[in-house]
């Protein structure tokens, strides 16, 4: 934790015309400055800096905010990281607030952890590059295949050295202490000795974000199929293996470029194309993709194509997987190669024009190349093809946006040769099925069991804006609270802490859920916006906010005169424990907001039914009893106790 005051100070130094500057040429206009924008392609600048205002604003892409937020955003960092690094700009000693023992322990565990992957791939490098064992064994390899110096360089391939033990002998001369040799899974402990995991290998080493090495990669040079291919670190405080994609420090830029990101699937295949002058591509190193994996490309880039090698089995495997790409609303094109290739051999077979022009002419639509895929296979089997179209229309209820979904439903009738009718109706009850699934969760709810109170209404309300309250008090939870712990993280499974605001954001998005409030709305899109750039939202980010529809709000609810929760205020003083009451407060606020949601449907289609003809009244009728279910668990689950 950064605390507050140096924030502060980090904030009136940082003047927005000095900090852009570093980063693009600015001209100046009127009072303002204006240059090309750095977020988005343009041949005339739309980029417009405000001194007096202290923020920038494009008139092309939309993107805005204060010196703070530049940073962030071009930097792809942070809120914390953006602040360190202004406060190096302009000399500022950051005062970190004191955080607990344990924190402190974890962050040097973490740091010394990282010490020692740094000076091993120091090592490695070293060893390939320098010495005559490394030349002639690996150097040798690396040449055979077709790498040359700079990718090699670039990416700090190394070489473990054949012996048991060289490389832990050496890092424990250079004062390295075994614990933390043996936490990042460098060296492994076999009773009183201590063995080197990595020797005789080509060694790829695994960057963060930022550069920094978090892990290895080790190519055995054998042939035989005894050795494993490939020998990989273990999982660590500093490493989750599936928190990180290969390469993609070396890829944000050109990813960011390109509004694009290849996926392939192995170390070498990111190396040739770099070497062939690709450089927006990641691996996902052998194993399944996983959504966090996902969400870290989308920071940079909302497109995806998907490399495949060239055989069918594994292509299939793969294919559900990328369900996952289009649940996170992402664009996603396949590309195949042919039998027997890889992106690494194929680069190598052809010159840089020929692999580009390859790239660019074969990618297909992942709907539809599924599509394709399957219904070849399909043809004269009837029973195969009804599977395969609850395959595709699967795949299709992942998109979010209802737009898309037409779309693909559209072309994919016209492939599979089936009514459009079908299909919408297939995706539809997969959405609502996942939909009335997600709301009949059940979290934490010891604490609604506690106090049986009178359900009748304490407050009149109009229902015309009863709406207008849920949503009011959500938003007010979601500026005053955002950034505080609701649960724990997990320990066992290492999941992170869940915030109030991901529960919130989290909440709605389950449900599919838009505020009738636009500016409600806008709130919510920021919280999210921020974190899906990894930034936990805090009170400044809404008040601080370059939208002054949401600074202003903000205020207001932050204010102290602001009338606390209609919905919630009892008769007993409440307003100061509201902080320790989050943990009920907050779910049972998204509940009550859905629950009454979910009244309001009920009621229409009441109505409606009594409205409806024959035809309509059968879905009428379903929709009723899946509303009345919901209503009665959404009861259940708030229980007796909430006053309106
Ligand atoms: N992999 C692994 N362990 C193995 C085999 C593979 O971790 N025993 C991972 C590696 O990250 C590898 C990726 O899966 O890069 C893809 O595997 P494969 O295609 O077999 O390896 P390539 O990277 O293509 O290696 P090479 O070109 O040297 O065959
Ligand atoms: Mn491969």
């Amino acid at each position: 934790m950064i605390d507050p005051s140096t924030i502060e100070r980090i904030i009136d130094t940082a003047e927005i015309t000095d900090v852009v500057q570093d980063f693009i040429t600015l001209k100046k206009r009127g009072v303002n400055y204006i240059g090309l924008c750095p977020f988005h392609n343009e041949k005339t600048p739309s980029f417009t800096v405000s001194p007096s205002k202290g923020i920038f604003k494009c008139f092309g892409c939309g993107k805005g905010g204060n010196s703070v937020n530049f940073v962030m955003e071009h930097e792809h960092i942070s809120w914390k990281e953006a602040l360190k690094y202004l406060a190096g700009k302009y000399g500022i000693e950051i005062v970190e607030k004191e955080s607990t023992d344990e924190d402190k322990q974890k962050q040097d565990e973490r740091e010394s952890m990282l010490l020692a992957t740094g000076f091993a791939q120091r090592y490695y490098t070293n060893n390939l590059v320098n010495t005559e064992e490394g030349l002639a064994v690996g150097m040798a390899y690396m040449k055979e295949r077709g790498f040359r110096r700079p990718v090699i360089d670039k990416f700090q391939i190394g070489y473990s050295s054949a012996g048991w033990d060289t490389f832990t002998n050496e890092a424990v001369k250079n004062g390295y202490k075994t614990e933390y040799l043996e936490k990042t899974g460098l060296t492994i402990r076999k009773g009183e000795r201590l063995f080197d995991r990595f020797s005789g290998r080509i060694i790829f080493p695994v960057h963060s974000l930022s550069g920094k090495v978090l892990a290895f990669g080790a190519r055995t040079l054998k042939q035989d199929k005894t050795t494993a291919k490939y020998l990989n670190s273990p999982e660590s405080e500093i490493y989750h293996k599936s928190k990180v994609l290969y390469g993609l420090f070396f890829a944000r830029n050109s990813v960011t470029r390109n509004d694009k990101c290849y996926l392939v699937e192995g170390y070498t295949d990111v190396l040739s194309l770099h070497q062939s002058g690709i450089e927006n591509v990641v691996a996902s190193s052998g194993t399944a993709l996983s959504a966090d994996q996902i969400r870290l490309i989308k920071r940079f880039t909302k497109n995806i194509t998907v490399l495949f090698d060239g055989d069918e089995a594994g292509l299939k495997a793969s294919l559900r997987g990328i369900d996952l790409i289009l649940e996170e609303g992402m664009n996603v094109k396949i590309l195949t190669f042919p039998d027997g290739e890889d992106p690494d051999s194929f680069a190598k077979k052809s010159n840089s024009e020929q692999l580009l022009e390859y790239l660019n002419t074969n990618e297909l639509d992942f709907v539809l190349f599924k599509t394709r895929l399957l219904s070849d296979e399909a043809k004269s089997d009837p029973v195969k093809k009804s599977m395969m179209i609850s395959d595709i229309v699967r795949s299709v209820a992942k998109i979010p946006d209802r737009i898309t979904r037409m779309v693909y439903i559209k072309e994919c009738a016209a492939i599979l040769q089936i009514e459009e009718k079908v299909l919408y109706r297939e995706s539809d009850e997969i959405r609502r099925k996942n939909a009335e699934r997600k709301l009949n969760y059940s979290f934490n709810d010891s604490g609604f069991k506690s106090k049986k109170e009178s359900a009748q209404p304490s407050v009149a309300v109009n229902p015309l804006n009863e709406r207008d309250i849920h949503e009011k008090e959500l938003i007010r939870l979601l500026i005053n609270h955002g950034a505080k712990e609701l649960f724990p993280s997990d320990g066992k499974t290492g999941e992170d802490a869940v915030t109030v605001s991901d529960f919130i954001i989290n909440e709605l998005e389950r449900d599919e859920l838009a505020l009738s409030n636009p500016v409600y709305n806008s709130i919510i899109n920021e919280c999210k916006h921020l974190i899906e750039r990894n930034i936990i939202p805090t009170e400044k980010n809404y008040s601080n906010h370059s939208d002054t529809v949401i600074s202003h709000i903000a205020a207001d609810m932050l204010s102290s005169s602001y009338d606390i929760s209609r919905i919630w205020k009892r008769k007993e003083a409440y307003v100061e424990t509201e902080e320790e009451k989050l943990k009920e407060l907050v779910p049972a606020t998204i509940l009550a907001y859905k629950s009454f949601l979910v009244r309001q449907e009920l009621k229409e289609t009441e109505e409606k039914l009594r409205e409806a003809g024959n035809e309509e009244s059968l879905l009428l009728q379903q929709r009723y009893m899946i509303l009345k279910s919901t209503n009665i668990k959404l009861a259940k689950q708030l229980g007796n106790r909430i006053v309106f």
